[in-house]
């Protein structure tokens, strides 16, 4: 079978206008939520988003992170601020997430910018990972040529003695972000290639405006 013919029908559901609320938000925790109750395989993380960004030059960057909560206006997630990601963020801040569930034939893509979460937000997720993530965090420079293979486990090994079992302190360059939604669309797959797009985009007066897109 070729890649050409790698194809599958999409039946689970369909959208309505009439059934859309004012507020994406309240959809994109229905969905969440919808997920979170089936039995999905240990592999499947729901939370799994990519993450796209505008390299510093002018080219684009994807990449998968962890969404870790869920705010009244913003998506979070963790990582290292001095990592390519985080200097993206650092000079344009505009950034793009996306979602694909398949087992609902479901996509969100979501627009909008990235701001830092208050230091306590990152303290309390930092100190709530397993110790061997918090000596990860502040060893790994993400991002950076590594010149040997063993050299992230001896730095690891070091912190460690070093600590002699103390709690592992945050690093500075390790935090969350928040990205603020201005745009967000779902998309439910329909048999045919019909599928169903709605567009929310943040207007001015702080209310959604809703559209439905051609798919
Ligand atoms: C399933 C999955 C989850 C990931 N979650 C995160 C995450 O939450 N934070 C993070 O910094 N990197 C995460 N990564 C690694 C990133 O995809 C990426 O390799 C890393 O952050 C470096 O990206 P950058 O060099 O563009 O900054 C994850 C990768 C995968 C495949």
């Amino acid at each position: 079978m070729t890649i050409h013919h790698l194809r599958r029908d999409y039946r689970y559901g369909s959208l309505k206008r009439e059934e859309m609320p004012s507020d994406p938000m309240e959809l994109f925790h229905a969905w969440f939520n919808e997920l979170r109750g089936l039995e999905l395989p240990e592999w499947f993380e729901v939370n799994a988003m990519s993450l796209s960004t505008h390299r510093l030059d002018g080219g684009t960057a994807c990449r998968i992170v962890l969404l870790k909560e869920i705010q009244s206006d913003a998506f979070l997630f963790f990582t290292n601020y001095l990592s390519d990601k985080g200097r993206e963020i650092e000079a344009n801040p505009k950034v793009a997430l996306g979602f694909y569930w398949p087992i609902l034939d479901r996509q969100v893509r979501i627009e909008g910018h990235a701001e830092k979460t208050d230091d306590r937000i990152s303290e309390h997720y930092f100190h709530s990972r397993p110790r061997s993530s918090q000596l990860s965090a502040n060893i790994s420079p993400q991002s950076e040529i590594i010149e040997h293979e063993s050299l992230l486990a001896e730095m690891v090994e070091a912190l460690d003695q070093k600590l002699q079992g103390a709690d592992v302190p945050r690093p500075s360059h390790w935090g969350g972000y928040r990205v603020v939604a201005d745009k967000m669309e779902f998309w439910q797959g329909r048999p045919s290639r019909l599928h169903d797009r709605f567009r929310y985009t943040k207007r001015i007066d702080g209310m959604w405006q809703l559209d439905r897109l051609g798919p």
